[in-house]
């Protein structure tokens, strides 16, 4: 195993790090986390960033999108997240139509995920068209982290899950787009499906950390969803994602022992059980 950086073990990540970890060709961990107990795991681990994604709304409750996520779940699962963590730095997804409707409301909605839940920084999704909003709620004082590439709030403007920026003129798109993300102020940007030779050269043009999801090796750091890396998510794999457990059939096969262990009258045993 790999050991963390001396400061990197024993203080809290700041933003400030992830720009000095990229300076440094430190790479960057990243996954999702919807809760405290897996908070608390990650952080342990090491793990640097802790993203509240929203797509705890298919992970966890079971919806066709992220779209279905809303403002009060975020605040709800980032609460729960921040109550964990001793030192990953835990950014909030602002969820579908929380940033979209006016600066304002944008700063109103990343507010109260900054207020109530203790996360250090929020992430949206969105190119050229989220400079104004990033650069206000950068000015209000919110940590941004951007989103581009396959952004999974506009699945049904995509059309599916499909590779993004593959011909030369939306990869120059991209590539613009993340100009753009950090001359707004983001902290770091989120680059999701799309060609590893693309997404390398994102990240050596900017200052900024790129994080990549199925953007090849060449980003500054990773992230994945958590339960997809532990084998709990079943339904489809996606070809970036790779497992390191089948915790499914770890869970499967406890639950079935438990289930026989109940009928056929050995659970509970003396042990378990008070005799006063
Ligand atoms: O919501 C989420 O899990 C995300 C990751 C896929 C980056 O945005």
């Amino acid at each position: 195993m790999t050991a963390l950086p001396q400061t990197a073990a024993t203080r809290p990540v700041r933003v400030t790090d992830l720009h000095r970890m990229k300076a440094e060709r430190q790479r960057i961990v990243m996954t999702t986390c919807y809760d405290t107990l897996f908070a608390k795991l990650l952080d342990e681990c090491g793990v640097d960033l802790l993203l509240v994604g929203d797509s705890v709304a298919e992970v966890l409750n079971g919806a066709g999108s992220t779209l279905a996520a809303t403002l009060n779940q975020m605040i709800y699962h980032a609460t729960a997240v921040c109550r964990g963590v001793r030192r990953a730095l835990v950014v909030c997804d602002l969820p579908f139509l929380s940033y979209h409707v006016s600066v304002p409301s944008a700063i109103a909605n990343a507010g109260r995920v900054m207020q109530e839940t203790g996360c250090a920084a929020v992430k949206l999704e969105g190119g050229r068209e989220r400079v104004e909003t990033i650069r206000c709620l950068v000015e209000a004082g919110i940590p941004v982290m951007g989103h581009l590439g396959l952004t999974p709030q506009s699945i049904h403007v995509f059309g599916g899950h499909r590779v993004q920026g593959r011909d030369e003129a939306a990869a120059r798109r991209l590539e613009a787009d993340a100009q753009w993300l950090q001359k707004a102020g983001a902290f770091a940007l989120v680059l999701e499906l799309v060609p590893a030779p693309l997404a390398t050269r994102i990240a050596k043009q900017l200052e900024i950390p790129v994080i990549g999801i199925g953007a090849g090796p060449g980003c500054d750091g990773q992230v994945l969803v958590l339960h997809d890396l532990l084998g709990l998510t079943e339904s489809f794999q996606a070809r970036f994602v790779k497992r390191y457990a089948t915790l499914s059939n770890e869970v499967r096969s406890a639950v079935r022992q438990y289930a026989a262990e109940v009928r056929d009258g050995s659970f509970p045993a003396a042990e378990h059980s008070f005799s006063e």
